[in-house]
């Protein structure tokens, strides 16, 4: 894996989100500088699933540049062996297990974050795993399903198999997104891991990346809602490896970013309808607004239905050229607990 790393400053991925990361999503992302590695949303695993065919677009189609993780997530061995085997057909840098969803429907199955309750159950899939992976294999995880006193075991079992990247967002599965992470499970990780460790979980800017770094010694961050919220945080990283500084996007930034997002997505869709395109939007807007003319946009953006009350929302609060707030606040709905990253 370190191959696909830049020699001389740490790793950046941009984080797997169901019906975020999708291929116009990463187009986007590279037009801003992007990360160095892709991963996909999950593939949906089970005994008679397929791959789904917008996902592997971001695979087939993917003219970023740089590489792309094919992620999986289920419990069902045959099935992942199947799944990793098929999406070895494409050009895939790996196959990377998700072992983090916290979402009650996937842990009821016991796959994703559920997983994490049954180590021997993680030994068993990781070693026919990588028994049937002929390229790279890399695991997504969290610090433990209900403590993160559970994460030296599971730590155990992944030395166990020859992975060749542990990206960790770094909270159990019952904090869910909004508590503080835990810095020093990760370092744990770097400490006892054979392979190169990412830390996940709560960058929103330059200084959180920078502070999760130096708690952890990891090779590199991976960025998920920092990354909407501020598709530059991935070019002010370098800039900053770099020796150099840069300024913070203005309205009219940030104005030019949503309306690329509405284009780019609306367009990848053959049978684009208006309606569901404004709820679609909603979603990212979610974690783009948090803290923008203090929590007004955010407010107005919840309850609009058409693309005029859309676009007329946003122009009224970000047509100008004032720097925007460099982080979200420390009470947002969506960006809580970085505090301590400071
Ligand atoms: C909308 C959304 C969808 C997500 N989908 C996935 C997914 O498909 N696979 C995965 O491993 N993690 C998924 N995650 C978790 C993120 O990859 C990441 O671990 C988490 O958001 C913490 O990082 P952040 O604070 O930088 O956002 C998702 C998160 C969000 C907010």
């Amino acid at each position: 894996m370190r191959e696909l790393f830049p020699k001389d400053r740490p790793v950046l991925v941009l984080a797997p989100m169901q019906d975020v990361t999708d291929l116009p999503f990463m187009r986007l992302m590279a037009s801003y500088g992007g990360p160095d590695i892709y991963v996909t949303e999950y593939f949906r695993v089970t005994a008679e699933s397929k791959l789904d065919s917008n996902t592997l677009r971001s695979i087939t189609e993917n003219d970023t540049g740089r590489p792309v993780l094919a992620q999986m997530i289920g419990q069902d061995i045959p099935a992942l062996v199947r799944t990793a085997k098929l999406l070895e057909k494409h050009a895939v840098a790996g196959i990377d297990l998700n072992l983090g969803c916290p979402a009650p429907i996937v842990c009821r199955k016991d796959a994703g974050g559920g997983l994490l309750r049954q180590p021997e159950r993680v030994d068993e899939i990781l070693r026919a795993l990588r028994e049937n992976i002929q390229g790279r294999f890399t695991v997504k995880c969290r610090v433990g399903f209900a403590d993160k006193a559970e994460f030296p075991r599971l730590l155990e079992v992944f030395q166990k198999h020859d992975i060749q990247m542990l990206t960790i967002h770094g909270r159990t599965v019952r904090d869910a997104y909004k508590t503080p992470v835990h810095p020093e499970c990760v370092r744990l990780a770097v400490q006892t891991m054979p392979c190169p460790v990412i830390a996940n979980g709560n960058v929103v800017d330059v200084p959180t990346g920078l502070a999760y770094l130096r708690d952890t010694q990891a090779a590199g961050l991976m960025l998920g809602r920092g990354a909407i919220r501020h598709p530059w945080l991935f070019s002010h990283l370098r800039t900053h490896w770099e020796g150099g500084s840069s300024t913070a996007p203005t309205g009219r930034d940030m104005l030019r970013y949503i309306q690329a997002l509405w284009d780019v997505t609306a367009a990848f869709h053959p049978r684009f309808d208006v309606r569901p395109h404004v709820q679609k939007m909603k979603r990212y807007m979610v974690f783009i607004t948090t803290g923008i003319a203090e929590g007004q946009l955010e407010h107005r953006i919840r309850r609009v239905t058409t693309q005029e009350e859309f676009f007329s929302a946003i122009y009224e609060h970000l047509d100008h050229d004032d720097p925007l707030p460099a982080r979200p606040p420390e009470d947002s709905s969506v960006f809580c607990g970085f505090a301590e990253l400071k």
